[in-house]
C-alpha cells in the first residue's frame, strides 16, 4: 500500500514580481515500509519537498495523498493534527527543548494528544530503548554528544507510532562516523519496526543506506536510482 501519493504536485513562490518554481510536477509514490532518500544540489526543492510531504507547507498545485487522506482539502487546524497523528520529524539541528531531558522531550508529541502522564512515560522510554539510550532519560541535550541528541529526536520522531519518518539533513550537523551510525538505526528502525522512512541528504554515502533514492534537480524529479 503507498502510504504517499503525489500527482502533479507543484510549489511556487512569489517576491515582489519574481515567481519561483521550487516543484514542477512532482508525481511520487511512496510504500508503507519503505526507506528512501531525496538527493539533489542545493536549491534543487528537497527541503520544499519534504516539507509539502510533511504537510508543514502547502502545494501550489497538484494532489497530495497521505495515508488515504487527500491533503489539500484540510484546514490549517487539521493539518497538524494530521502531521501530530500520521507523521514523526527529524531535523538537522535536533530541536530538543534545552530545559527538558531527554525522557521530556520525548513525551511532546504524546503531551499533544493529550495522553495521560503515566502512559506518556511508557511509550517514552520505550522509544528512547528503540534508539539505544535508556540509560540516557534523565539527561538534558547539553548532557548529550551530537549523535545522542539526534537519537533522542529520532525517539521523540518515532515514539507516537507515525505512518512516515521524515527527516530533513538528520547527520548534517554530525561528523561522518556519528552519521552513519545515524544511518544504521534508520535502517534499523526500518528493518525491525517496518518504519517507513524519508529522509534529504546531500551525500551520497548517507542517500545509499535508501532503498530508493529520488534526484531532483530544479525543482524536479530527475531519475529514480532503484537498489
Ligand atoms: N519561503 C520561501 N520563499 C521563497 N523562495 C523559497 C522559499 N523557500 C525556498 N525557496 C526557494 O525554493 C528553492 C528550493 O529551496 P529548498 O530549500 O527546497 O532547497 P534544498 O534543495 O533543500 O536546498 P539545500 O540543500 O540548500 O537545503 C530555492 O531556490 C529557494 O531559494
Ligand atoms: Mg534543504
Amino acid at each position: 500500500m503507498n502510504v504517499i501519493e503525489m500527482q502533479g504536485i507543484c510549489k511556487e513562490y512569489k517576491i515582489g514580481q519574481i515567481r519561483l518554481d521550487a516543484l514542477k510536477n512532482i508525481n511520487l509514490e511512496i510504500k508503507n515500509g519503505e526507506f528512501v532518500s531525496i538527493m539533489g544540489p542545493s536549491g534543487s526543492g528537497k527541503s520544499t519537498l519534504l516539507n509539502v510531504i510533511g504537510c508543514l507547507d502547502r502545494s501550489s498545485a497538484g494532489q497530495y495523498i497521505l495515508d488515504g487522506t487527500s491533503v489539500e482539502k484540510l484546514s490549517d487546524n487539521q493539518l497538524s493534527e494530521i502531521r501530530n497523528q500520521f507523521l514523526g520529524f527529524v531535523f538537522q539541528s535536533f530541536n530538543l527543548l534545552g530545559e527538558l531531558n531527554a525522557l521530556k522531550n520525548v513525551e511532546i508529541p504524546l503531551i499533544y494528544r493529550g495522553m495521560r502522564g503515566k502512559q506518556r512515560k511508557q511509550l517514552a522510554e520505550e522509544a528512547l530503548e528503540k534508539v539505544g539510550l535508556k540509560d540516557r532519560m534523565k539527561h538534558l541535550p547539553t548532557q548529550l554528544s551530537g549523535g545522542q541528541q539526534q537519537r533522542v529526536a529520532i525517539a521523540r520522531a518515532i515514539v507516537g507510532n507515525p505512518s512516515v519518518v521524515l527527516a530533513d539533513e538528520p547527520t548534517g550537523a554530525l561528523d561522518s562516523s556519528t552519521g552513519n551510525t545515524i544511518m544504521e538505526l534508520f535502517t534499523q528502525l526500518n528493518e525491525e519496526f517496518k518504519m517507513t522512512i524519508v529522509q534529504v541528504t546531500h551525500e551520497e554515502s548517507i542517500a545509499d543506506y535508501g532503498q530508493r533514492i529520488i534526484r531532483l534537480i530544479d525543482g524536479e524529479i530527475n531519475k529514480i536510482d532503484v537498489k
